[in-house]
């Protein structure tokens, strides 16, 4: 028998979604059984006292969480989401409900034996629940009281050779899309380059030292299954120099109906024969590819590598092989000042280790952004307030058309003094001699 009446939350157990309810009914109940006789150190009805206390938000419309809440492990400024229930008479078990963010591994592969250890003590000292993964990235596990922060941190530490992840004015975790594991489009190794990253900086990772958050993405192509562009204050995309590699015996595969285009994503719906001229020629956003007499050419110098026709012709279009990165910069979700995506900073990078001239990069932004940033003013926000040019001086670039998708239409320019013959210094009795009052 539960421990609170849930009318409403027992609606959300119908459908053919995974339901998140009968999920947590269900970790409620081994809790209760406990059947492998775990020596529970937060209350064993946290699970129930969860789900009465969201029941009551759903039937208030309003959140049962006080406001805030520090908590953390000595030696880092950050990693844990202190939170107490504003109603810890009737939700005891939740009185206190802190999440723990736990750095992922790369791709967000695992084992099963690494994933086991984790459950086992998240079991016995945590609430037996986890959001598989953090839209940064990080395991998180949720729902533990203070007392318990340190034992964990200490066992996933020397056990299980795990940190923590960010949180706080700070590195965020920094997180990658599956890049060469798994996926032909690769054109770096994202996973390689999140890791060695990650670990370069866990000093800024673990000790708040900045303005304001900050974050690293990495995707491996332009397609953005990390979506870097649009959640990372630096967004590293892959990208190359060269030709696209062509197999015409493939695209005549295609054309002929033997290979099904995008390979195969649309099958769930009748469009018709494959179309060459209609699906690929024609929507290519630079016009720059043609096709004719059987033979497909693409005007490479033209080509922005947009992924387009790649991706329609897996097995027929290959990226170039002169490959890196784009860096762009400055992507925040709206507060304050409204939503930003990432700006092109730098249009290509060659991505090999040691990844110093990517550090460079980094490192010069920082020392901008953590001198000049205002308190809790996201990088994008800098730009905007100091503009694009500054951060580019500070990085030592030269502007670069690719740098702007139009220049500017106003004539608002600013010029150095030095760029002025004669400077700024004048005199205005020098102008009356010529120009009378
Ligand atoms: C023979 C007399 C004048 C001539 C030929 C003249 C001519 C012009 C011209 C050609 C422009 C530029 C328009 C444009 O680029 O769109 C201009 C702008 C302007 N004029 Fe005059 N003007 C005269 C007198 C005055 C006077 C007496 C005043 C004010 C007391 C004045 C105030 C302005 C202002 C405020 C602007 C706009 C400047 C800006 O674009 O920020 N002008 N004038
Ligand atoms: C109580 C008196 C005045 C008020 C309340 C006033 C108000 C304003 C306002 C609100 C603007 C627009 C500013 C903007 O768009 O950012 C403006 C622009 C301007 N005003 Fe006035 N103004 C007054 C008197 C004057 C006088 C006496 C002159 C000239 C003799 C003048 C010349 C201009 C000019 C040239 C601009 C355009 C500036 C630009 O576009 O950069 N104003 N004024
Ligand atoms: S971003 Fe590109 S390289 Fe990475 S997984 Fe997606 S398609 Fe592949
Ligand atoms: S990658 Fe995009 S721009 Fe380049 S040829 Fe293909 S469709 Fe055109």
């Amino acid at each position: 028998m539960a421990k609170h009446e849930t009318p409403l939350l027992d609606q959300l157990e119908s459908g053919p979604w995974p339901s998140f309810v009968s999920d947590i009914k269900q970790e409620a109940e081994a809790r209760a059984k406990n059947e492998k006789g775990v020596e529970y150190q937060i209350p064993v009805d946290v699970c129930e006292d969860l789900l009465g206390v969201l029941e009551l938000s759903f039937k208030h419309g309003r959140t049962h969480w006080k406001h805030g809440g520090i908590v953390g492990v000595f030696g880092y400024g950050g990693g844990v989401i202190g939170r107490y229930c504003d109603q810890p008479e009737m939700f005891p078990g939740v009185a206190h409900f802190h999440t723990m963010r736990v750095n992922q591994p790369g791709g967000k592969f695992y084992t099963a034996e690494y994933l086991r250890q984790l459950c086992d003590l998240w079991d016995m000292r945590g609430s037996g629940l986890t959001n598989m993964h953090g839209s940064t990235g990080d395991i998180i596990l949720l729902g533990t009281t203070t007392p318990q922060l340190e034992e964990i941190f200490w066992e996933l530490t020397h056990t299980y050779n795990q940190d923590l992840g960010g949180s706080g004015s700070n590195l965020r975790t920094p997180a990658d899309c599956v890049g060469e594991a798994r996926c032909e489009w690769s054109c770096y190794d994202t996973q390689a380059l999140c890791y060695h990253l990650t670990q370069e900086y866990q000093d800024e990772l673990h000790r708040p030292a900045f303005p304001y958050k900050f974050k690293f993405k990495f995707d491996g192509c332009p397609n953005c299954c990390v979506a870097s562009i649009a959640r990372a204050d630096i967004s590293f995309i892959g990208t190359w120099k060269d030709d696209i590699r062509l197999d015409q015996e493939a695209v005549a595969a295609y054309v002929g109906g033997e290979l099904p285009p995008n390979a195969g994503s649309h099958a769930g719906r009748d469009w018709g024969p494959f179309d060459i001229q209609k699906e690929v020629i024609d929507l290519c956003p630079t016009e720059c590819m043609s096709y004719a007499d059987g033979k497909l050419a693409i005007d490479n110098r033209e080509c922005n590598r947009c992924m387009h026709c790649i991706s329609v012709m897996p097995r027929a279009l290959r990226i170039g092989n002169d490959r890196g990165c784009s860096i762009l910069v400055g992507a925040k979700a709206p507060i304050l000042d409204g939503a930003q995506m990432s700006t092109l900073l730098i249009p290509f990078i060659k991505v090999e280790e040691p990844y110093d001239e990517i550090k460079e990069v980094i490192e010069n932004i920082w020392d901008w952004w953590m001198e000049e940033g205002k308190n809790r003013e996201r990088l994008g926000e800098l730009m905007k307030r100091q503009g694009f040019q500054k951060l580019l001086e500070m990085c030592n670039l030269k502007p670069d058309p690719r740098m702007v998708q139009e220049p500017r239409t106003n004539p608002y320019i600013f010029w150095k003094e030095d760029e002025v013959p004669g400077g700024f210094q004048r005199d205005i009795k020098e102008f009356r001699k010529h120009h009378l009052r």
